[in-house]
């Protein structure tokens, strides 16, 4: 059994980054030198919001006496913080459970737990399907992992898939597991109400609910003198942020305010929520990012309507224009839905159009994948044929990697204002950090200069991902 155990991969540091999975096995200081500690080792597969998610369960977990551990070999708790979004992305899991079947054999008193998206979409399905599954948690739950955790001591299974309409975690702080030191995320909502008609969250994430100001500015305040540079408030819709008197454009102006050297992301805009308030606010700020990342899905005004997207084609472009307007260096990328039921090649052509109208810096691009429970699943035939979806998906990539290059291109001798994120990957005598735009750009190291520090960078040549560039100053 044991060549078996050596067969798991330990995923270090995001590895598995296809369609937005990840896996993430970080280590935290606390309880680590204490030998008593039991160890727990946890994954993340989807989102930010997940990502987020996991450091709040590490916060719990921490506090209930646990230590981190980088090695699923040493762990005594396994956790697993799932995504449903896509079938595939279910399948990840399913796969990863088979291998730790070995682990378990070796050690009885392993304990495995799914949580996350996957955990509320199954509830008891998954402890059926999958007997090394001792934990089943949703993303609402995780307050009550102590009860959970001693439930399964005492030799039971343990489940708590309830749903809230408050929860966000608001006093819990985060353990920053996979940061860098200078940039974070907040979450400033749960959940979703949107209900587009091929999206699982609202079923797996409840209603939406924002949180606190007050707790989302303290926990600013702290990152700030815990020396960060950079947040990103996070939510499916952060646009429709609403906490007593205050949007999503007043908060974007409050955590600008606290500190001129923070930069400021958000992500994800939905079209329809994009007001002129929050462009004017972005444009306001100069540390704001110029930057959204605004999900068209489709560029077919019969398939948006099916999606339940609720915008137009032409009111999509609108916001995009009057985006260019107040920002004329605004930068945008995308989430792309190939294959969606019914879809005609016409109407896909409409999709590649758009992006040659917008010409995104970037986009997500995925075939469409039915989810069980949702509305497309219960209304709409999954009718285009899987090579078709394929196909359609491939012109789609291609069509945003000429553009992404074209793009990267037009950016040569341009200066950008970078926050130095730390050595580059590929050489130590470099240096790396982002724009605006969240591009990467790599550049030789000179004296005096750190992680966080900002600095003025022109762009000497591009690669497909990456800027190359030197500092002017
Ligand atoms: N509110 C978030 C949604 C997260 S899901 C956002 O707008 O970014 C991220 C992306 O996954 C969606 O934008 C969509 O493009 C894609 N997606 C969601 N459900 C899908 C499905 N059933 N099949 C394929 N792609 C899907
Ligand atoms: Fe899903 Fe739509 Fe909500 Fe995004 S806005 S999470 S795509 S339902
Ligand atoms: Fe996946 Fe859940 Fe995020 S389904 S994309 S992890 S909200």
């Amino acid at each position: 059994m044991s060549h078996l155990i050596t067969d798991i991969p330990i995923l270090d540091e995001a590895k598995v980054h296809d369609e937005k999975l990840q896996g993430i096995a970080f280590e935290s200081e606390q309880n680590k030198h204490n030998p008593d500690a039991r160890r727990l080792y946890m994954e993340t597969y989807g989102c930010q919001m997940n990502f987020s998610d996991t450091e709040i369960v590490a916060s719990v977990m921490l506090k209930m006496g646990f230590r981190t551990e980088n090695n699923p070999k040493k762990a005594d708790v396994i956790f697993l913080n799932t995504c449903s979004i896509r079938e595939n992305a279910e399948q990840k899991v399913w796969e990863r459970l088979k291998q730790y079947r070995a682990l378990k054999k070796q050690n009885p008193k392993l304990i495995v737990g799914v949580l996350g998206c996957m955990a509320e979409r199954l509830k008891t399905k998954l402890l059926e399907q999958e007997k090394l599954v001792d934990i089943v948690v949703g993303p609402d739950a995780y307050r009550d992992l102590p009860n959970l955790i001693a439930e399964v001591d005492s030799g039971q299974k343990a489940v708590n898939v309830l749903l809230s309409l408050e929860e966000t975690y608001a006093d819990i702080s985060p353990v920053r597991l996979n940061s860098n030191g200078v940039s974070a995320f907040i979450s400033i909502m749960r959940g979703c109400d949107n209900m587009c008609s091929f999206c699982v969250v609202p079923f797996t994430r409840g209603r939406e609910r924002s949180r606190e100001v007050k707790s989302i500015l303290k926990e600013v305040e702290e990152l700030l003198q815990e020396g960060y540079r950079e947040v990103t408030l996070l939510g499916q819709n952060v646009d429709s942020y609403k906490y007593q008197n205050t949007n999503f454009a007043q908060l974007l102006a409050l955590v600008a305010q606290m500190d001129k050297n923070l930069r400021v992301r958000f992500t994800t805009s939905h079209p329809k929520d994009i007001s002129n308030e929050l462009l004017e606010t972005m444009a306001k700020y100069d540390n704001i990012c110029k930057f959204i990342h605004l999900p068209v899905q489709s560029g077919n005004n019969r398939i948006l309507e099916k999606m339940n997207r609720t915008y137009t084609r032409e009111w999509y472009l609108e916001r995009v224009k009057t985006a260019r307007s107040i920002m004329p260096e605004i930068a945008l990328s995308t989430d792309i839905i190939a294959g969606f039921c019914s879809e005609t090649e016409a109407e896909h052509q409409d999709t590649l159009s758009i992006m040659q109208e917008v010409r995104y810096e970037h986009a997500y691009m995925f075939k469409y994948s039915e989810r069980p429970g949702t509305l497309a699943a219960r209304k709409y035939p999954d009718d285009v044929p899987d090579e078709v979806k394929t196909r359609r998906l491939n012109e789609i990539i291609a069509l945003q990697t000429q553009i992404s290059k074209e793009k990267n291109l037009a950016d040569v001798g341009k200066i950008f204002t970078v926050l130095i994120e730390g050595t580059s990957k590929r050489s130590d005598a470099d240096l790396c950090g982002r724009n605006d735009a969240n591009k990467m750009l790599v550049f030789p190291k000179k004296e005096n200069l750190k992680k966080g520090d900002y600095v003025q960078v022109k762009v000497k040549y591009s690669s497909s991902a990456t800027l190359i560039g030197e500092i002017i100053c």
